[in-house]
C-alpha cells in the first residue's frame, strides 16, 4: 500500500487512455541513444502537445501581428487570440475577474513583479516576510533583494525530515509585522503539496498578504484562487504543456490597482508627455512593450489539453505512476528517497549511496531515460538534509508504469555496476 493519501479521491476514469494521450506528443516517438525517449524531467519543463506546436505554427502563418494597438484585421486577430488564452487562464484558475490575470514571462517574473511592485510600496524597515525552506530560488532571492533593500526580516519555515512543513513553526512565526507570506503550493525537489488554505487563512488573520508559487501545482492540482483565497498566484506555462516564456501573475483587484507599474514602456499607459504620465488599468499597467505573442496565443492550446484531458484523470494518473515509482524504486538497493510528505505531486527525488547523482542522470541518459539531477534550485534545502543534490523522477499524464519499470532496471544496472 502508499503511505500517502491520494491528493484527489476520484476513481479513474475508464475512458482515460495512456496511449492515446501519447499519440499527441510528437517528442516522446523518438529514440534517444538508440532506446525509446522515456521523459521523467517534466518538473523541469513539460512536453508540448501537437496542438500547441501547431497553434505557434498557425499564428505565425496566418495571423502575425502586434497587439492592442493595431486597426488593422491581422491585429485585431492577434488581439483576439491572446486576449482568448487570458480568459482561458482566468476560467483555468477561477479568477473573479479577467482583469486579474497579468501575462508575464514565467513564474520568475511573477515573483520579481510581486517583490518589486509590492514589496518596493508596501513593505517597510523591520517587517517581517515568511517564506519556507523548500522554495525554489525563484521565491527566495527577489524576497532577500527586496529585504536588504528595505531592512526588513526575512523568516524561514522549517521543513520536517519527511520533507513537510512544520506548521507550528509557521504558526509562532506569525506576529503583527508579517506583511507577507510567499510560499510554494507544490515543491520541485520534494513534490510536497503544501497545507496552503490553512496557511493562508493564519497569514490573513495578521493582516499579511499571501503569494502561492503555483509553478508545479498548476499542471496537476484543481486550481481555484478565490477559494485557496491567495492574493497573488504565480505560475509559468512551460510546466503546463504551453511554450516556455510564457507566464502568469493573478493578483486580487484591490492589491494590483494600488501597486505602481513594475517596468515602464508602450502598452503600460494611457497618457504621456514629458510632464507626467498617467498609467494603463489593469492588467496592461503591468504588461509594458510587445508582450510574448505568439507563445501566449498557443498556451490556449495546452489550457484545452488539460481541460479536455480533465484535471481529475491527470491527478489520478500521476498518482498511481508516483504510488508505483515510490513502491518500485524503495527496491533498490541503497536508494532512499528524499521527500516522503504525506501529499505530493508526482515528483521523486533520490539519492543512492555511493553513486554520485550526476553520474546516475548519465548513465540514464545513455539509456534514453531523461531525468534531472543537482539542486533544482533549491540549494538551501539541499543543504538541510546535508546533501548535494538528489536524482529526480518527474511524471506527467504521458508516462507509464512501464517506463517506471525501466528506470527501476536502469538504476539496478548501476548498483550492480558500481559495486
Ligand atoms: C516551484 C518552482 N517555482 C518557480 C520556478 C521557476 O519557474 P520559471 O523558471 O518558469 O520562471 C520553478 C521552476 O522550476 C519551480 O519548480
Amino acid at each position: 500500500m502508499s503511505h500517502f493519501s491520494p491528493h484527489s479521491a476520484v476513481a479513474a476514469n475508464a475512458d482515460f487512455d495512456v496511449q492515446e494521450i501519447r499519440k499527441q506528443f510528437p517528442v516522446l516517438h523518438q529514440q534517444v541513444n538508440n532506446r525509446p525517449l522515456i521523459y521523467f524531467d517534466n518538473a523541469a519543463t513539460s512536453q508540448k502537445p501537437a496542438a500547441v506546436i501547431e497553434a505557434l505554427h498557425h499564428y505565425y502563418t496566418h495571423d502575425n501581428a502586434n497587439i492592442h494597438r493595431g486597426i488593422h484585421t491581422l491585429a485585431e486577430r492577434a488581439t483576439a487570440a491572446f486576449e482568448a488564452t487570458r480568459l482561458a487562464v482566468k476560467e483555468l484558475i477561477n479568477a473573479r475577474e479577467v482583469e486579474e490575470v497579468i501575462f508575464t514571462t514565467g513564474t520568475t517574473d511573477s515573483i520579481n513583479l510581486v517583490t518589486s511592485s509590492y514589496g518596493r510600496s508596501f513593505i517597510q524597515q523591520g517587517d517581517e516576510v515568511i517564506i519556507s525552506a523548500m522554495e525554489h530560488h525563484s521565491n527566495i532571492v527577489p524576497w532577500q533583494m527586496l529585504c536588504e533593500e528595505k531592512g526588513a526580516i526575512l523568516r524561514v519555515i522549517p521543513v520536517t525530515e519527511e520533507g513537510e512543513l512544520q506548521l507550528e513553526e509557521y504558526k509562532k512565526m506569525l506576529n503583527e509585522r508579517t506583511k507577507f507570506v510567499s510560499i510554494v503550493y507544490a515543491s520541485n525537489s520534494l513534490g510536497t503539496i503544501n497545507p496552503v488554505e490553512e496557511m493562508i487563512d493564519l497569514a490573513h488573520e495578521q493582516g499579511a498578504v499571501v503569494l502561492l508559487d503555483g509553478a508545479q501545482a498548476t499542471a496537476h492540482l484543481d486550481i481555484d484562487v478565490q477559494q485557496l483565497n491567495c492574493d497573488f498566484y504565480a505560475f509559468s506555462a512551460h510546466k503546463m504543456f504551453g511554450p516556455t516564456g510564457v507566464g502568469v501573475l493573478y493578483g486580487k483587484r484591490r492589491l494590483l490597482e494600488k501597486m505602481p507599474p513594475y517596468r515602464g514602456g508602450g502598452e503600460m499607459i494611457k497618457n504621456v508627455s514629458f510632464e507626467k504620465t498617467t498609467y494603463n488599468d489593469i492588467p496592461y499597467k503591468f504588461e509594458a512593450g510587445t508582450p510574448n505573442i505568439g507563445d501566449t496565443v498557443a498556451f490556449l492550446k495546452a489550457i484545452e489539453f488539460i481541460q479536455q484531458v480533465g484535471k481529475k484523470n491527470i491527478a489520478v494518473h500521476e498518482h498511481q505512476l508516483l504510488t508505483y515509482a515510490h513502491e518500485a524504486l524503495e527496491k533498490v538497493p541503497g536508494l532512499k528517497i528524499i521527500g516522503k510528505a504525506k501529499k505530493k505531486v508526482s515528483v521523486v527525488s533520490f539519492i543512492i549511496e555511493g553513486v554520485f547523482h550526476f553520474d546516475i542522470g548519465q548513465m540514464l541518459d545513455a539509456r534514453g531515460i531523461a531525468i534531472r539531477t543537482g539542486h533544482h534550485c533549491t540549494q538551501p534545502l539541499m543543504d538541510i538534509y546535508q546533501i548535494e543534490g538528489t536524482a529526480r523522477a518527474s511524471f506527467s499524464v504521458y508516462n507509464t508504469t512501464a517506463e517506471i519499470d525501466s528506470l527501476v532496471e536502469g538504476l539496478q544496472r548501476i548498483v550492480k555496476m558500481m559495486k
